[in-house]
């Protein structure tokens, strides 16, 4: 079987770090190993109407704010497909079918819908379509016939809606779609990073990102502001490591390597952290190392970004080029969906043949 990849991103804002970490990096490294036969990375605007609909100007600016970050990460068009959500009418059809599969209570029982719908205070007034979102992104995945899906943890309950919804229509239309796998990052602290105020996620809504946009200037200042022990007073009191931002943003980042280049007094992060719980190491230290590592990690990304910047009509165009692409895969799927139904009523001669031979005997 082929080694297909779907993953993408709602285009609401800028990305950010923890989308780098939690699985942008990843998917370059992938699309870079030359182990997947075809790579989709969608903008899913679409989905992120669902719960903008009061704001299409929002979706629609931060689309090419997606693909830049895209392009900056190293995403290459010659290698992925790069495409929008809602360029595909053919993922409408395939959720439309899908949610015949779906009961009301499967969905109230999914725990990201659950704490999204708390976040944004909907309770008693939910769209339909943010509800049922997860059914949309079980079309999205199938309609490439993904293997993989490299997405951050709190995907995960739409990966098995996913996959429950493939078994499903498998076992009542006969086996057409493909059950994905998710790909989590391996390292635990970019599972989700924490934002730059200690709190557990960096929403744009809460002002505690660092985006890989940032210039250099912002990047320090909010390095420097970050949220740390907040019982480690003075240097010399011993400090905590876990739960620590400034420490979960080294253990997300940060290379031996880099204890060479910018930090002579250690061999790697285990020594940092041992220094910093014995006490006398002091947090504007840790930050300053910090700052060096996010810096040397973001300087590349950002350069590629203001490269791209400079022709924003090549970036459509490959979105376009992209999308192109992904609906002519998500055609075939459809078909293949349509016949399994039994709904492709005029490419069965047989039906007509049989329905005919039918009435004549009457
Ligand atoms: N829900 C994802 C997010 O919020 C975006 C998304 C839409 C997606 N469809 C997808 C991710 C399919 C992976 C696969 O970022």
């Amino acid at each position: 079987m082929k080694k297909i990849i779907l993953t993408g991103d709602r285009p609401t804002g800028r990305l950010h770090v923890g989308h780098y970490v939690g699985s942008l990096k990843r998917r370059v490294e992938l699309q870079n190993s030359g182990a997947y036969d075809r790579i989709f990375i969608m903008i899913a605007d679409a989905q992120a109407l669902t719960d903008n609909a009061e704001h299409p100007e929002k979706v629609r600016q931060n689309i090419i704010e997606v693909a830049l970050d895209y392009l900056a990460c190293g995403l290459d068009p010659a290698k992925s497909t790069l495409f929008i959500q809602s360029q595909i009418p053919e993922l409408c059809e395939l959720s439309f079918y899908y949610m015949n599969l779906v009961t009301v209570s499967r969905l109230q029982r999914n725990p990201t819908v659950k704490s999204e719908i708390q976040m944004r205070n909907f309770e008693a007034s939910i769209p339909v379509g943010f509800f049922t979102y997860p059914i949309s992104q079980a079309a999205d995945i199938t309609a490439f016939k993904a293997t993989t899906v490299p997405v951050g943890e709190d995907q995960l309950p739409m990966l098995e809606q996913t996959r429950e919804i493939v078994r499903k229509f498998n076992s009542v239309y006969g086996d057409t779609l493909v059950e994905p796998d998710v790909l989590l990052p391996d390292n635990k602290a970019c599972l989700r990073l924490p934002g730059i105020d200690g709190k557990a996620k960096m929403s744009k809504s809460l002002g505690n990102c660092i985006y890989l946009s940032d210039p250099e200037e912002e990047v320090r200042q909010k390095i420097m502001s970050m949220y740390t022990d907040p019982n480690h007073l003075k240097v010399s009191d011993p400090g905590q490591v876990e739960g620590n931002p400034v420490f979960t943003y080294l253990d997300a980042f940060c290379k031996d390597e880099y204890f060479a280049e910018f930090s002579s007094d250690y061999q790697n992060l285990d020594e940092m952290k041992d220094h910093y719980r014995r006490g006398g190491l002091g947090d504007v230290k840790v930050k300053r190392f910090l700052n060096q590592v996010m810096q040397a990690e973001l300087a590349p990304i950002r350069a590629r970004r203001k490269e791209f910047e400079k022709d924003i009509p090549a970036v459509y165009d490959i979105l376009k080029k992209g999308s192109e692409t992904a609906r002519e895969v998500a055609a075939q799927t459809l078909k293949e969906v349509r016949h399994a139904m039994r709904i492709d009523y005029f490419e069965d001669l047989e039906l007509i043949q049989s329905q005919a031979e039918k009435f004549s005997q009457q």
